[in-house]
C-alpha cells in the first residue's frame, strides 16, 4: 500500500494524473439533473473506442491490392473474423446513429449556446470527418456498391463551379473539376490506386484528426461545464467551497451511471450485430457481397442510410439557376453541412431549453427532425419514386426548404412569434440537497 502512495507521488511530481483525475472527474461538477439524452456522448465514445481497436484488427488481415477477396478471406476463414468485420460495419451505423441524437439534443437544450460554442464548433468538425471516415470506408471492401459510390462521390468534384472565381473561365474550370477528380483518384480511372490510397487515409490520418478532435471537445467541455436539460448555468450558484449547487462529481456519480448507459446499449448492439448485421441492407448494401465492376451499374445506387438526408437534397436540385443544377445541388447540400457549424451564432432565442421556450420553437424543431429523417429515407430510394403522384425528388424539395427554414428563420427570428416560460434559477430535476 505504501509502496503504491509512493509510486503515486513519484509519478505526480513528473506528470499531473492525480490533478488531472481530479479536474476531470472527482471534481469536475456535472449538473444533477442529466437525462436520457446525456447518455450519447459517452456511447459515442464507447463506439469511437470499438471502431479503433476492430479496425487495427481488420488491418491485420486486410489488403487493399486484393481487397474483395481480404475481406471474404476474413469473412470465411479468418477466426471470429466475420465478428471483427460486423462490429466495424455495425459500429458505423451506430456512431451515427448516437452522433445525430448526440446532435439532437444540442438542439434540444441549446447546449451550442454560449458559453460552449467551440464545443459545438469541434463536435461539428467531428461530425464533418465522420462523415469522411465512413466514405472511405465504405470504398475499402471493394463491392459493386463500394465502387459505384466511389464513382458518383468522387466524381462530385467537377460540379464544383470554378467559373465563380475571377478569370477562370467555363472551360478552364471543367479542365480543373477533371484534374481535381484525376487526383483524388489518383488514376484515370477509379483503381486499386484509389483503394490504397483510401487505405492509407482511413486507417492513419483520419482516425488521428479524430480522435484530436475529441479530445479537444472534452476539454472545451470541461473548461466551460455541461449544459442541462433545464438549460440553467449550475456555476451561477456555488456553495461556500465554490462548488456548484446544483453539481455532483462526475466520478463516481456519472460513472456508474453512464457504466449503466453503456450496458443497455452494447445489449442493443449486440442484438443488431448477431442478428440484423447487414440492417435489412441499409448498413451494408446488397450490390457489395459482389465485386467492384465497372461494367454492371447497380440498379439503383444509393448511399448508407446515414448520408441519405444530405443525398436528397443534392439530388432534390434538378433545376438550372445562374448555376448549373449539379453544381447547385452540391452548394445546397456543402450548404446545408455549412450552416450547422454557425448554429451558435444564428439562433438568438433568449431561452437556451425547449423546455422553456414557446409553440413556435418546439413544433418548428419537431419538424425540422422529421423533416431530416424523411430526407434520409428518401435519399436511400431511386428519387423518381412517387408518393400522392409527387415524385419523391420534389418532395424533397419540400423537406429542403424546411431544413434550411428552420436554421436560417426560426432560430434567428422564432422567439419574436412566442411567448417563453420563465426559466427557473435553478435545476428542476434530480432530487433536492
Ligand atoms: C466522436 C464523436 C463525439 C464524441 C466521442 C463526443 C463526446 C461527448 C461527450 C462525452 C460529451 C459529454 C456528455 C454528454 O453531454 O453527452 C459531449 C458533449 C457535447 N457534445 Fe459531443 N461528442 C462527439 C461528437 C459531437 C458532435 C458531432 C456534436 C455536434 C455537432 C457534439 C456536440 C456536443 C455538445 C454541444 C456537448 C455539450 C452538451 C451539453 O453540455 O448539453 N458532439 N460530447
Amino acid at each position: 500500500m505504501a509502496m503504491g502512495k509512493a509510486l503515486a507521488d513519484w509519478v505526480d511530481a513528473r506528470l499531473p494524473v492525480s490533478e488531472a483525475m481530479r479536474k476531470h472527474m472527482t471534481e469536475y461538477y456535472a449538473p444533477k439533473n442529466f437525462n436520457f439524452w446525456y447518455y450519447f456522448g459517452i456511447f459515442s465514445l464507447v463506439v469511437l473506442i470499438n471502431q479503433l481497436v476492430t479496425g487495427i484488427w481488420l488491418t491485420m488481415f486486410y489488403s487493399p491490392t486484393d481487397a474483395f477477396a481480404s475481406v471474404e478471406y476474413i469473412m470465411r476463414d479468418v477466426q471470429y473474423g466475420w465478428l471483427l468485420r460486423y462490429m466495424h460495419a455495425v459500429g458505423a451505423s451506430a456512431f451515427f446513429a448516437v452522433i445525430y441524437l448526440h446532435m439532437f439534443r444540442g438542439l434540444l437544450y441549446g447546449s451550442y449556446k454560449p458559453p460552449r460554442e467551440l464545443v459545438w464548433v469541434f463536435g461539428m468538425m467531428i461530425y464533418l470527418v465522420l462523415m469522411a471516415e465512413g466514405f472511405l470506408g465504405y470504398v475499402l471492401p471493394w463491392g459493386n456498391m463500394s465502387y459505384w459510390g466511389a464513382q458518383v462521390i468522387i466524381s462530385l468534384a467537377e460540379a464544383i463551379p470554378f467559373q465563380v472565381i475571377p478569370f477562370v473561365s467555363a472551360e478552364r474550370a471543367t479542365e480543373l473539376g477533371e484534374a481535381l477528380t484525376t487526383w483524388v483518384r489518383g488514376d484515370y480511372l477509379l483503381s486499386e490506386a484509389t483503394v490504397n490510397k483510401f487505405f492509407a487515409l482511413h486507417v492513419v490520418a483520419l482516425p488521428l484528426v479524430l480522435i484530436l478532435l475529441v479530445v479537444l471537445h472534452i476539454l472545451a467541455l470541461h473548461e466551460v461545464g455541461s449544459n442541462n436539460p433545464d438549460g440553467v448555468e449550475i456555476k451561477k450558484n456555488k456553495d461556500e467551497n465554490g462548488v456548484p449547487k446544483d453539481g455532483i462529481p462526475f466520478h463516481p456519480y456519472y460513472t456508474v451511471k453512464d457504466f449503466a448507459g453503456v450496458v443497455v446499449f452494447l445489449m442493443v448492439f449486440a442484438a443488431v450485430l448477431f442478428y440484423f448485421p447487414t440492417g435489412g441492407g441499409y448498413m451494408i448494401e446488397p450490390p457489395n457481397w459482389q465485386p467492384a465492376n465497372p461494367m454492371v451499374t447497380p440498379d439503383h445506387i444509393a448511399p448508407v442510410w446515414y448520408y441519405g438526408p444530405f443525398y436528397a437534397m443534392l439530388r432534390a436540385i434538378d433545376f438550372n439557376f445562374i448555376l448549373e443544377a449539379k453544381s447547385l445541388g452540391l452548394i445546397v447540400m456543402g450548404g446545408a453541412i455549412a450552416v450547422l457549424f454557425v448554429v451558435p451564432w444564428l439562433d438568438r432565442h433568449p431561452v437556451k431549453s425547449i423546455r422553456y421556450k414557446g409553440w413556435v420553437s418546439k413544433v418548428a424543431l419537431g419538424i425540422f427532425a422529421v423533416s431530416f429523417v424523411i430526407l434520409g429515407f428518401f435519399g436511400t430510394e431511386p428519387a423518381d419514386k412517387e408518393f400522392l403522384a409527387i415524385s419523391y425528388g420534389d418532395w424533397s424539395k419540400l423537406f429542403t426548404f424546411l431544413y434550411f427554414f428552420y436554421l436560417l428563420f426560426v432560430l434567428p427570428f422564432g422567439h419574436r412569434f412566442e411567448q417563453s416560460k420563465p426559466v427557473p434559477d435553478r435545476v428542476t430535476t434530480g432530487g433536492g440537497h
